[in-house]
């Protein structure tokens, strides 16, 4: 029986301690209960987070390959209380379950692969999921449709497969729906009209095909709709111009094959943004100009026909693009008349007449102001006024037979120029300081505001992309993005360095932001980063028109930051929070001890039951000392008949009450149900072991009751003061929690009890979790448990040992040598004892065998 037996579970392992403790008394005690204390607060607070959301994390995790390992601790206790890498939970219980929900899931830029697993429809209070910027494959599960919370939905930048599930529109919360570069295919589903808190729609480079729904239009809050870059058909919804809030409607690269832009979309209220670039659209350029803030316009490589509307456009508009397209007629004299413009690319069209010079005489071009003039491949044939552009003027007219026309002067420059002056900007260091003054490692840089102070600092790097600015050259608006960045982000200004930006395709300006501290400081402390990751992280920045929605490509913590679990955000559960956790883990330890306890007797009770029950009726009376004999009426008063109400915990040896004796102590009431009981003796030698179980960190055993087919065990129960006041004093909990996820068990090892090597400590705990493996297959058998407790022991020094011969190794178990067992043994007689007579019952010797 010894060797093969396996411990079938973690309350295996923690009888296992229990005994050894019991046989060692207190001498050698410090160290197991300690380790026992840790076991036993994270064997109770396993059970903190919602079970069903625990399951559906295991689930998700199972379903993900992930070759960096960054989940590597979604294995190890509680996903919020052991801050499982990404998982932010709520930070007070819920009172009405009494458990503890995830909040947020945040797995941006893991590397991960492997596919989303329906069970993420059991996060039931999850507001925000993030899974950008990895690897993933599959479809969207439909069950994310059950997330009533939901609030962020950012799936984007992976290469998610299948179609949009209907349920989706189930998310009546959700603001932000992300799964723009992915692979995802079939139609917007109708039911995204009950969508009614959505403001981000992203969902560019897609497959999506089809029809838009007309029944978009009914979202009253709508901001952005990026649909560019997929495969849709069929006509543009004239409904669309009543979206009351949208800024941005971005379509490019669809086939819009036959349809005309609808001249209705003159008559949207808050548009910003729009680009149907490359729709196969047909028709006229609608007259945009009642759009009061409109910024940017393209409606370039479609085939539009007709003239240019002639009617002035917003004041505030950077880009006009109608390149690629077969307009005919002449420039709008209006374009003379737009500050803030950056771009006009009119090439490609049948365009004729003079080119007004007005356009760029006209500007009041600021020190940082551009404009690109792109006129190239028209019937341009003449300038009206003078050819002389300021160098902040790109003028490009190859293809027109004004280049042709031999009686303009410099008419060459504008005429071959290929060249396109791409914006980028890349921060030069602080040339005034030293070079090598700052640490020289590449984690810390001058401060670029510091002067010539040369301040060193390690700046936060911060990977940001604009999707869909509004506007063509990112310099005249670069102060008001800082402010606008800084503001959102509450910091100062010379905190912010732009460091470099760079156009792409779409087009998209991508930007590394870099955080530096304050000006008294070098670094950021933990909770400041957190803070200013969970801002960008969870989109709070405002909503701007010019900038556009954004994308977070990655937040990396480097060098003095590089501890900081990554994206995962608040640390602290709060005091309050941990001490009701204490709470609980403490009761769970009192139900789970007692159920240790009778696990333990339970086997033996068996065995033996027929023969104890029939002993009930000759009470043998017993004194144990700071024990005391309870009557059945004490303990049925105390708890109001055993009520209800008064039930703190169940488990398979029955119920545990919280009960008030009659001179007001608080207790805790195991009662064994039939079935569970045992014999007397075993009881009481039971309750004689229990007795002897003393440390400020366990709950003792107060009494017992044994009479009328009743066996009761009577705990001290642990009231919320103490427990409070005796948290703030020590951290103890913390400590366990922490010690294990760093693998520092010893670390929380009572200083008392002297110091042992720190490898048994390891390879004890190591011994300990071992036995809770999931895979009742993977345990260790109980012979291995003895022969690495042996071992452990072997370890410790030698002038700790008390030798005594008194009793020697029973020849039962096979596998253990003799001088292990020998060394073994000066430790404890009972613990060899127990060790070799176990399971196998010696009758002389009166101990409660492990199960
Ligand atoms: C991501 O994983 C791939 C393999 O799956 C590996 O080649 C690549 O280096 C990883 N990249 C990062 C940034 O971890
Ligand atoms: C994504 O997965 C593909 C195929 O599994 C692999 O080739 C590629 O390297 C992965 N990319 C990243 C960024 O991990
Ligand atoms: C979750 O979603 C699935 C499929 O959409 C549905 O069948 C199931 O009933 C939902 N569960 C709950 C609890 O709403
Ligand atoms: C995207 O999905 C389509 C099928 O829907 C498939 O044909 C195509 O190869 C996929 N593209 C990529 C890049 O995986
Ligand atoms: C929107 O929700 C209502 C009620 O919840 C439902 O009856 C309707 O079918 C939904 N609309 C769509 C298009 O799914
Ligand atoms: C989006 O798709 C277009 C067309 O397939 C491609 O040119 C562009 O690079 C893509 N953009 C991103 C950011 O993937
Ligand atoms: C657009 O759709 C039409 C038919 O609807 C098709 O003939 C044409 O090839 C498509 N164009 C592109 C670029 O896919
Ligand atoms: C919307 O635009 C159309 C055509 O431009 C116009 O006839 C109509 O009056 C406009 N509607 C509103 C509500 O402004
Ligand atoms: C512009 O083109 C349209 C057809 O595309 C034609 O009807 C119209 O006469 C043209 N106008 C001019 C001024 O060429
Ligand atoms: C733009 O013009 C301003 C003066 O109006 C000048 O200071 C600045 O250098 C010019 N910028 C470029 C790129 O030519
Ligand atoms: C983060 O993003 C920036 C800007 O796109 C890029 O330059 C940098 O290499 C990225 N860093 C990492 C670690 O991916
Ligand atoms: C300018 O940017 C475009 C993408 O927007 C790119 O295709 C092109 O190569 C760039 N040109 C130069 C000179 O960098």
């Amino acid at each position: 029986m010894l060797p093969t037996a396996k411990c079938s579970s973690g309350v295996q392992m923690l009888t296992l301690l229990l005994e050894i403790i019991k046989m060692k008394g207190m001498r050698f005690c410090g160290l197991f209960y300690a380790v026992l204390y840790g076991y036993l607060v994270l064997f109770a607070v396993a059970e903190i987070t919602d079970p069903s959301e625990v399951s559906a994390l295991v689930a998700v995790v199972s379903r993900l390959i992930d070759p960096m390992n960054y989940l590597g601790n979604w294995n190890k206790g509680d996903p919020c209380l052991s801050k499982w890498t990404g998982v932010l939970c709520f930070d007070t219980i819920d009172e009405t379950d009494g458990h503890l929900h995830v909040q947020d899931l945040h797995l941006l830029n893991m590397n991960l692969s492997g596919s989303l697993a329906p069970e993420l429809g059991q996060l039931s209070r999850l507001r925000i999921l993030d899974f950008m910027w990895n690897n993933l494959t599959g479809s969207i599960p439909k069950e994310i449709g059950n997330l009533s919370s939901l609030v962020l939905l950012l799936l984007n930048g992976n290469r998610l497969s299948g179609s949009l599930p209907e349920e989706l529109g189930k998310l009546s919360n959700l603001n932000r729906l992300q799964v723009d570069e992915n692979n995802i295919s079939g139609t917007i589903p109708k039911s995204f009209a009950n969508l009614t808190s959505v403001r981000h729609f992203h969902l560019n480079n897609n497959s999506i095909a089809g029809q838009l729904p007309p029944e978009l239009s009914n979202l009253p809050r709508l901001l952005h709709l990026l649909v560019d870059n997929n495969k849709l058909t069929g006509y543009l919804p004239p409904e669309y111009s009543e979206l009351p809030t949208l800024h941005i409607l971005q379509l490019d690269n669809n086939n819009f094959s036959g349809t005309e832009i609808p001249a209705t979309y003159g008559n949207f209220s808050s548009l910003s943004k729009l680009s149907l670039r490359h729709c196969s659209l047909q028709g006229a350029v609608p007259d945009l100009s009642r759009i009061p803030g409109l910024y940017y316009l393209d409606l370039s490589g479609n085939q539009l026909t007709g003239p240019i509307p002639s009617n002035k456009l917003s004041d505030d508009m950077t880009t006009i693009d109608l390149s690629e397209n077969s307009l005919n007629g002449s420039i709008p004299a209006s374009f003379s008349d737009l500050p803030s413009l950056q771009r006009l690319s009119l090439d490609n069209n049948f365009l004729d007449g003079s080119i007004p010079a007005s356009i760029w005489q006209n500007m009041s071009l600021s020190s940082s102001a551009r404009l690109s003039l792109d006129l190239r491949n028209n019937n341009f044939s003449s300038v009206l006024g003078d050819l002389d552009p300021p160098n902040n003027v790109t003028l490009r007219l190859a293809g027109n037979p004004i280049c042709t026309s031999a009686n303009i002067p410099n008419i060459d420059q504008f005429c071959d120029s290929e060249a396109v002056d791409n914006e980028t900007i890349t921060k030069s260091n602080n040339s005034e300081c030293p070079i090598h003054a700052c640490p020289t490692d590449s984690f810390y840089e001058y401060v670029p505001e510091s002067g010539d102070l040369c301040t060193c600092a390690a700046p936060l790097r911060v990977g940001y992309r604009l999707k869909s600015p509004s506007f063509s050259y990112f310099d005249p608006y670069a102060n008001l993005f800082e402010a606008y960045v800084t503001n959102s982000l509450n910091i100062s200004i010379y905190q912010l360095s732009v460091d470099s930006i760079a156009w792409e395709k779409g087009p998209r300006l991508r930007m590394y932001l870099k955080l530096f501290p304050h000006a008294n400081s070098s670094t950021f402390n933990t909770s400041e980063v957190q803070r200013i990751r969970d801002i960008f992280t969870s989109w709070r920045f405002p909503g701007d028109e010019l900038f556009g929605p954004y994308e977070l490509l990655n937040f990396t913590l480097l060098g003095p930051y590089a501890s900081i679990n990554p994206e995962t955000q608040r640390t602290g559960i709060s005091k309050g929070v941990l001490a009701a956790i204490l709470v609980a883990a403490i009761a769970s330890a009192v139900v789970i001890s007692a159920a240790v306890t009778f696990l333990m007797t339970r086997r033996h009770a068996r065995n033996q039951r027929s023969l104890s029950r029939r002993r009930m009726s000759t009470k043998v009376s017993m004194k144990i000392d700071g024990v005391k004999g309870f009557k059945f009426k004490e303990l049925a008063s105390a708890t109001d008949n055993f009520n209800r109400s008064t039930q703190v915990g169940q488990g398979g040896y029955g119920k545990v009450y919280k009960g008030i004796l009659s001179d007001n102590t608080v207790v805790a009431i195991k009662r064994a149900e039939e079935g569970s009981l045992q014999g007397q003796k075993e009881f009481l030698t039971e309750i004689k072991l229990l007795s002897r179980l003393h440390h400020r960190n366990l709950v003792s055993l107060l009494g017992y009751c044994d009479e009328e087919e009743e066996q009761m065990l009577v705990y001290e129960f642990m009231p919320n003061g103490t427990l409070r006041d005796w948290l703030s004093e020590n951290e103890t909990y913390i400590q366990v929690n922490v010690a294990r996820e760093s693998g520092l068990m010893f670390s929380i090892i009572d200083n008392r009890m002297g110091s042992y090597p720190s490898e048994c400590i390891e390879r004890f705990v190591a011994l300990a979790l071992n036995c809770c493996h999931d895979k009742t297959e993977q345990r260790p058998s109980m012979s291995d448990v003895v022969r690495e407790l042996e071992t452990v022991l072997k370890m410790m020094p030698e002038t700790d040992a008390t030798f005594s011969e008194s009793t020697s190794m029973h020849s039962g178990s096979k596998s253990t040598s003799a001088p292990a067992s020998s060394s073994f043994m000066t430790r404890d007689q009972y613990f060899s004892s127990y060790v070799s007579g176990s399971d196998l019952v010696s009758d002389a010797i009166p101990i409660i065998p492990p199960r």
